[in-house]
């Protein structure tokens, strides 16, 4: 068979040799007891690579986000976040079926929460809804992967000092973010209260992700996740890998951002694909396929035909994320699919 290259997301990568015999040979215990050496030692980490006093192992992304969300406010608290955040946007609601809370929209930019509007929120709540946590995102992902500046980080979080409002960021992708940044995860983080970040996606374990915060705040976050069915027992079977994930594969990830630009470059100079290069910050190219004459249903489908597989983004976005499991072959290859769809187009 010949090669796929799956550019659909960071999530397809396959676990490495390394992770699957560490989960053969995983100490383990009933982490519910607390027992878990494995567990304990990737929540140690986990915290130390944020900067926070504790964290907790969650199976995914979506689980921290809601644990969080349910540790930090009660039932008809607003929550403030943009549109297009994961939170909103893929996690089911979950923050009002889940966490009984509002989510208020604020309008962004390139993910970027406008400081003026989220100050304007929290001053107009003298007669509404208590408003009990804004949420951030960075990398963001239906921007295109792209990095939240640290001024607007700050800005936010001054503003949140300000008010007594927590702020939880989602930090899917905290280490594509500080590589991009060229700061450490902690220097992101600590512009948030709490932080969950993965370690499924680009750093390849095969599950899992990481809620971050003070000891207290873990401890409130503990309970939500048995009310979300979360709490495991010898997950130090599954632990075992996201430790690999952290120790090995972050020092690889600026691999995927020179990809991506490589990715990016190459197909810019076909005639017709729009491609905003400025915006392809980290893994993520967005492509406009408009002036193809083509929705990206149909672009995707050709695509895949030649060996490629890309995500839908919207009726005329496709998105592509470069992978651990994407070498400069792939990338290779990729363009010359897209070469060959666009010399197709009558
Ligand atoms: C920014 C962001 N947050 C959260 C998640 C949720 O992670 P999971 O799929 O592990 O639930 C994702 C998944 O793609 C994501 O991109």
């Amino acid at each position: 068979m010949s090669k796929v290259v799956d550019l659909r997301s960071d999530t397809v990568t396959k676990p490495t040799q390394k992770m699957r015999e560490a989960m053969m040979n995983a100490v383990v215990g009933d982490d519910c007891y607390g027992e878990d050496p494995t567990v304990n030692a990737l929540e140690k980490l986990a915290a130390e690579k944020v900067g926070k006093e504790a964290a907790m192992y969650v199976p995914t992304g979506t689980m921290g986000n809601t644990a969080a969300i349910m540790a930090h406010v009660r039932s008809g608290d607003i929550v403030i976040m943009e549109p297009d955040c994961h939170i909103y946007y893929y996690e089911m609601g979950n923050v009002s079926s889940l966490a009984g809370a509002l989510p208020v929209l604020a309008k962004s930019k390139g993910g970027c929460l406008d400081p003026d509007l989220v100050e304007e929120m929290l001053r107009s709540t003298r007669h509404r809804p208590r408003t009990a946590l804004i949420c951030t995102e960075n990398t963001h992902n239906r921007a295109g992967g792209r990095v939240i500046p640290i001024e607007n980080m700050k800005a936010i979080y001054e503003l949140s000092r300000e008010f007594n409002v927590p702020i939880h960021l989602d930090g899917a992708r905290i280490f594509n973010a500080a590589i991009a940044l060229n700061v450490d995860a902690q220097e992101i983080a600590k512009y948030a209260d709490s932080v969950m970040f993965c370690l499924s996606k680009g750093l390849s374990a095969p599950v899992g992700s990481l809620l971050a915060g003070t000891a207290d705040f873990i401890q409130e976050a503990r309970r939500a996740r048995t009310r979300l069915g979360g709490a495991m027992r010898q997950a130090g079977v599954i632990a075992a890998a996201g430790l690999i994930a952290l120790r090995d594969m972050v020092s690889r990830l600026p691999e995927d951002h020179e990809n991506a630009k490589v990715l990016a470059e190459g197909l810019a100079k076909i005639e017709g694909i729009d491609i905003d290069l400025q915006k392809v910050e980290t893994n993520m190219v967005m492509v406009n396929t408009r002036p193809l004459g083509m929705g990206a249903e149909e672009i995707a489908r050709e695509l895949s035909k030649r060996g490629v597989k890309v995500s839908i983004y919207g009726l005329h976005t496709i998105r592509l994320v470069t992978n651990k499991d994407v070498d400069r072959d792939g990338i290779r290859l990729a363009i010359e699919a897209f070469e060959d769809l666009v010399a197709s187009i009558p």
